[in-house]
């Protein structure tokens, strides 16, 4: 079993209808990061070099069936000519004879696929509809596939179907990166909560050597083995789930890791007055002190414990790296994972919303192996779920 590519299909004067993710952040208009549309644009230039027609499929925001004019994808048309260096012809209520009627190599782009109800709710006459509007489908909207929408799976049971080239690049960095990798392989996993992270930890501790957990989660953890961290976000009602993570990953011989010191402060704030305390079952913190950051021990311990690894999976960061100094731990880290990459000792994979802003801050994003481009996707990916997008691709 496995996937098309752009290159095991005839595309020569061919309508391609292709999904595409440009669910990107909008601020006044202006497009404030481009990356998913800049990752797309390969796929659109191979589909053109081969002699076909790009029609793009996207949804943008969620604005559940009804037309909401501040989701319309319009306005990203010009960011998507600067990405793909031609004209794109915008259509908000397409046909096939309105396709038909533009030229053989145009780029066409479709009004968002959430303005009608049918899309999410993977009715089977809009996804009958869409695959009028193409003759080969390519789906290239890896963040999306862990919607079964009728755009993103409906479809592509109705036409001949394949991978676009950022879905190809994305499923061969994560099947790299946790179905096959290169041992030792492990994981840093931070953020605020263990609770959007059960099921992440769960499927990790079976499949990796090393666990790394940092940020508001970490606290949850050291708090269910006894440590008073005073004000310091913590979910109390899941300290026996962490204990039962702890002895799943003792099972499994995955070590983990958690932080040995930690950056305290009595207000989140930036630059808020800090103290580096050890963190430990022992740790007695006063009721208005937070851990904010994971402390320079632990960077150490952690950068330390990357030179053992020949593969490391990050998702999310050490501390609340959006005020500095307590981006400290998230920057050495980041930065060690870097050096290691840059070297050829580590392969780094890295995914998530909040990881790569934390990555781009670190200024280490392109030192990375690979950056993925999924949110959601990537998580549920790593949870070992299907995404049905691309189960849907699968021959
Ligand atoms: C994303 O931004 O993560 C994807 O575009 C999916 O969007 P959704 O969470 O609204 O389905
Ligand atoms: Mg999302």
């Amino acid at each position: 079993m496995g996937w098309n590519t752009l290159d095991d299909i005839d595309l020569k004067n061919k309508r391609v209808l292709t999904r595409v993710d440009i669910n990107v952040p909008v601020e006044d208009g202006h497009v404030t990061d481009a990356t998913r549309i800049e990752r797309i644009a390969p796929t659109i230039a191979d589909i053109r070099a081969k002699g076909g027609s790009p029609v793009l499929l996207a949804h943008f925001g969620r604005p559940k069936g009804q037309y909401v004019p501040e989701m319309s994808l319009k306005p990203l048309v010009p960011a998507l000519e600067d990405a793909f260096g031609c004209s794109v012809v915008f259509v908000e209520r397409p046909s096939r004879d309105f396709i038909d009627a533009q030229a053989s190599d145009a780029v066409i782009m479709v009004e968002n696929t959430r303005f009608s109800s049918m899309e999410e709710a993977n009715d089977p006459q809009m996804a009958q509809f869409l695959a009028t509007l193409g003759d080969v489908f390519c789906n290239d909207a890896f963040s999306a596939a862990h919607r079964a929408h009728a755009s993103t799976t409906g479809v592509a049971h109705l036409l001949p179907n394949c991978a676009g080239r950022l879905m190809q690049a994305e499923l061969q960095a994560l099947e790299a990166a946790l179905s096959a990798p290169k041992r030792p392989v492990g994981a840093v996993v931070g953020g605020a909560k263990v609770s959007t992270k059960l099921d992440l930890l769960e499927n990790l501790v079976k499949k990796i050597d090393v666990l790394v957990i940092g940020g508001g989660m970490a606290n949850t953890f050291l708090a269910a083995q006894g440590a008073d961290l005073g004000a310091s976000l913590q979910e109390a009602d899941l300290h026996s789930t962490a204990r039962d993570i702890m002895a799943a990953a003792a099972d499994a011989g995955c070590t983990v890791i958690l932080p040995v010191d930690g950056r305290v402060a009595r207000e989140f704030a930036a630059h808020a007055a800090h103290d580096v305390v050890a963190l430990n079952a022992d740790t007695s913190l006063e009721a208005d002190q937070m851990v904010l950051d994971a402390g320079d021990a632990s960077a150490a311990q952690i950068a330390e414990t990357f030179g053992t690894l020949k593969t490391l999976i990050w998702n999310g960061p050490l501390g609340a790296f959006e005020i500095p100094p307590f981006d400290t731990a998230t920057v050495a880290a980041a930065r060690a994972a870097a050096d290691l990459t840059n070297s050829g000792d580590l392969v780094t994979v890295a995914g998530g919303g909040d990881t790569v802003a934390a990555l781009n801050q670190a200024g280490v994003a392109e030192s990375f192996t690979y950056i993925s481009t999924a949110g959601g996707a990537f998580l549920e990916w790593m949870e070992g779920k299907e995404l049905p997008g691309v189960a849907a691709l699968m021959q």
